[in-house]
């Protein structure tokens, strides 16, 4: 299955992302500061060269990034949209 995560760098979004990428799921993430979303997943065992993992930097307010997100994944089976209110980490 090939899926879309908006809000997957942290919380219960992640945890939905790491649960997809061990069951060989495709999954296109949208992260704001994609060097720090890489590390965090690294550090969760999904390493940033894993051919299943998709890391587009952007936010999610911006049309411009949203559509480059879904222009590289293509044709989706599944999107999650996980948003919280807490500033990106490095701010
Ligand atoms: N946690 C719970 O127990 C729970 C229970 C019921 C409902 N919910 C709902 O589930 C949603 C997520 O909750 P959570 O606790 O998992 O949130 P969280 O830990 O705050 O994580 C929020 C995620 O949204 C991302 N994000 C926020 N604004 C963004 C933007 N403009 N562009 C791109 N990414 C953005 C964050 O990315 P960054 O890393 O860049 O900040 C992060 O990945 C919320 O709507 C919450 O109300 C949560």
């Amino acid at each position: 299955m090939k899926c879309v995560l908006l809000g997957a760098t942290r919380g219960c979004g992640l945890e939905t992302l790491l649960n997809l990428h061990r069951a060989g799921h495709e999954c296109y993430l949208l992260a704001r500061n994609s060097t720090a979303a890489a590390e965090t997943l690294s550090a969760q065992g999904v390493p940033a060269n894993s051919p299943l993992l998709h890391i587009i930097q952007g936010d999610a307010f911006e049309a411009g990034d949203v559509r480059r997100l879904f222009t590289a994944a293509g044709e989706v089976d599944s999107v999650m949209f996980s948003l919280g209110t807490l500033p990106p980490p490095s701010s």
